[in-house]
């Protein structure tokens, strides 16, 4: 009971608060990612902003549809792009005017009719230790399924967004019965049973128990930054080979926001320069925008190749991922 009081208080505290402001976002990110472009808002337009975090898409999806036309809410702000297909096959998505400015971001990062527009972006790529490998032994997520990896390989669960989305990407580019032979060789050159998590292959290739593994860039930076020792190199997949494999995190405008125009402003502030960087840097991030160079240490990666499909694309890939991985016996 006491538990259902606590429950209802939050929502009460966060309804209030949301009543109050003039922007209301949904995220399942750290709002302090975005604080400065919060800032800028508030002071360009004279208008209050409010993130409203939430424990991950599913609550932020729950509460939309428990909430329908009566939320607050205006925009969205999620981690991973799988889920913006989602949102937009329930039909809580509308798009953002197609200004010079969202055009900095490019079309592949956002939604066909830009219901959504990356804030950042992330590359899913090699990670290996420098005792075993040189940076030229590795070429293309494909050639990992080749029989002279066995027993090198490690990777992280199939059950995360990360890998559903990198899984549906292969299925766009390399097509379904390629995509099955990639698995069932990764499945085949495993040092040992799958990872929970990304730090967690990372540390295992510096304990030298795997040459290489797969994870997103920014846990490597992270971990890179606070130990700059760590015996593990970077290096990005399939380059001159159609790109690397990205992600991001994107803002989406629902249906339900009553004044479109100061949501749109709020996406152009966070696209500015100033603010890419700082989103950038909260989390060891790319810029969605164009051009524009981190100011961390994974600005020393140097330029890399990415691929260029479109992320509203590949999504529609997510069943067939996940009969893939069932089929190959990848948990
Ligand atoms: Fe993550």
């Amino acid at each position: 009971m006491k538990a259902l009081f606590q429950i209802c208080l939050v929502i009460s505290t966060v309804f209030s608060l949301s009543a109050q402001a003039d922007l209301v976002v949904y995220t399942d990110r750290n709002p302090a990612q975005f604080a400065t472009a919060v800032e800028e808002f508030e002071k360009l337009t004279g208008e209050k902003a409010v993130l409203v975090m939430m424990s991950n898409y599913k609550a932020i999806v729950d509460r939309l549809q428990m909430e329908k036309d009566l939320t607050h809410a205006d925009m969205v702000i999620i981690k991973d792009l799988i889920y913006f297909k989602d949102l937009k096959n329930k039909g809580l998505l509308q798009g953002f005017e197609e200004t010079s400015v969202l055009k900095t971001v490019p079309s592949f990062m956002r939604g066909m009719n830009n219901e959504w527009v990356a804030l950042s972006m992330r590359a899913r790529t090699f990670v290996y230790n420098p005792t075993f490998l040189s940076r030229s032994d590795l070429s293309s997520y494909d050639d990992l399924a080749d029989p002279k990896w066995e027993g090198l390989l490690c990777l992280r669960t199939s059950n995360s967004s990360y890998n559903f989305a990198l899984v549906s990407g292969f299925i766009e580019h390399y097509g379904l019965e390629k995509t099955k032979s990639i698995l069932e060789g990764w499945m085949a050159n495993l040092a040992q049973e799958v990872f929970p998590n990304d730090t967690s292959i990372i540390q295992a290739i510096a304990e030298g128990k795997c040459a290489v593994g797969i994870v997103n860039h920014y846990y490597y930076a992270g971990m890179k930054d606070r130990d700059p020792s760590l015996p593990v190199e970077i290096a990005f997949a399939n380059q001159g080979q159609g790109g690397v494999f990205t992600n991001g995190t994107a803002a989406a405008l629902l249906k339900t926001a009553d004044n479109k125009a100061l949501a749109q402003k709020f996406v152009e502030v966070m696209l500015s320069e100033r603010n890419q960087l700082a989103i950038s840097a909260a989390h060891f991030d790319f810029p969605a925008v164009e051009g524009l160079q981190p100011n961390t240490l994974i600005k020393e990666w140097g330029a890399f190749e990415r691929n260029p499909l479109s992320w509203d694309v590949f999504a529609d890939h997510l069943s067939e991922a996940k009969s893939l991985f069932e089929e190959v016996g990848y948990n």
